[in-house]
């Protein structure tokens, strides 16, 4: 059945594959975005030109933290919250009030108009998915990890994202509000965020730059492709459980340095690889346990990591191919 949906950070890398998952579905979508100026408001315009023209599809622009929601709440079924002020190795020092006032208080103000206007129950949103972290983990060990592992972040970008994982919790708890959570394990592929790594190696790549590698490059992650992240979303919608986390990883854990040969190979391009300092907040391992995941959600990865990293060099090989063919025009 149809369904009217607020996606909140619709802009950006993740949001933006969501929108046009749920429009091609056959549902209503509402985006909100800030455009903060992490990165520049010309990649989110670009992120969003899939969508120019669909009828289905409406943009308002706002910031969580100031907007009257309640506004754009009205007759909204499911609500996905992406916005947030992401990245890990940028959320020490005096930018860390932007991860409080985007991720916590943002989220904070978005429950609390849900709570205005009704959730199920006695009114109408049906669901809220938030858009959580692996960051929330902390150092993991070298296995794969279940939701319930104690979180201990190690950066204060995973302590905005648990703070405000754990307000959905209570505003679940509380007030009955039906909020999911899916933690992501690094997510890749087209419209990436520039501060990712593959955006970066790839960007060098291209222009003959160095590939710069933080520490020793055997720290491992289990990228996500976005595809399977936003196929996640959809399914937490329907199937989540109520005040329930769920893992979401690409099944497929890989050193940085084994991403950099792949990329080699990908590209048929030799990488200068440069070594730098281990940057503070970087978590070493990351390993999800999706079987809550695949019991409960159905959820199932798709995308092997060689086949989204073709996807993503692709996408960003025809991007430079553009932007070199219109300054020269
Ligand atoms: P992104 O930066 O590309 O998208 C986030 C968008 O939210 C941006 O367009 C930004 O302008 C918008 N935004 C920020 N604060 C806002 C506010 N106060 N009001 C309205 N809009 C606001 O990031 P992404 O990589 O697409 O991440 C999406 C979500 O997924 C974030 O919540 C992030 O923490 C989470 N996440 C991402 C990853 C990943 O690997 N990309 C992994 C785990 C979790
Ligand atoms: C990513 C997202 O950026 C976060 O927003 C998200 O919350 C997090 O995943 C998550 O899973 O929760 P991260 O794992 O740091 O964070 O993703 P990348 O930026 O792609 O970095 C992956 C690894 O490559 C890190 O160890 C990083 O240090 C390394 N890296 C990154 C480099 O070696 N060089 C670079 O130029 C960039």
């Amino acid at each position: 059945m149809k369904k009217r949906c607020l996606i909140t950070g619709v802009a950006g890398f993740i949001g933006s594959h969501l929108a046009e998952a749920l429009t091609a579905e056959g549902h209503e979508v509402l985006g909100l975005d800030s455009f903060a100026d992490y990165y520049a408001r010309e990649v989110k315009e670009s992120n969003l030109s899939g969508l120019q023209g669909e009828a289905a599809f409406d943009l308002v622009e706002g910031d969580l933290a100031r907007l009257d929601l309640g506004g754009l709440l009205r007759g909204v079924d499911w609500v996905f919250h992406q916005a947030a002020q992401a990245g890990v190795r940028a959320s020490w020092g005096d930018f860390f009030r932007t991860y409080t006032d985007n991720n916590i208080l943002g989220t904070q103000r978005l429950l609390e108009a849900v709570r205005q206007v009704g959730s199920a129950g006695n009114g109408k949103v049906a669901r809220i998915v938030y858009a959580s972290s692996s960051s929330i983990y902390g150092e993991a060990e070298e296995a794969r990890t279940p939701e319930d592992a104690t979180p201990r972040p190690i950066s204060p970008y995973g302590v905005s994202k648990l703070a405000a994982e754990q307000l959905g919790y209570l505003y679940w708890k509380q007030f009955g509000l039906p909020v999911v959570s899916l933690r992501y394990f690094t997510v890749y592929g087209p419209r990436q965020r520039p501060d990712m790594a593959f955006n970066r190696f790839i960007d060098a790549l291209l222009s003959g730059g160095e590939v710069q590698i933080y520490g020793d490059g055997e720290q491992t992650r289990d990228f996500t492709y976005v595809g399977d992240a936003v196929a996640a979303n959809l399914a937490a919608a329907e199937r989540g459980r109520d005040g329930t986390v769920y893992n979401i990883g690409g099944g497929e854990r890989a050193s940085v340095n084994r991403v950099v040969e792949i990329l080699e190979e990908v590209s048929g391009r030799r990488a200068k690889r440069s070594y730098h300092d281990r940057q503070a907040g970087d978590v070493r391992h990351t390993w999800a346990d999706v079987s809550r995941a695949e019991r409960e959600l159905g959820f199932a990865p798709r995308v092997d990591l060689r086949d989204g990293i073709k996807r993503q060099y692709e996408w960003q090989r025809r991007g430079k191919l553009d932007g070199d063919q219109q300054r020269t025009s």
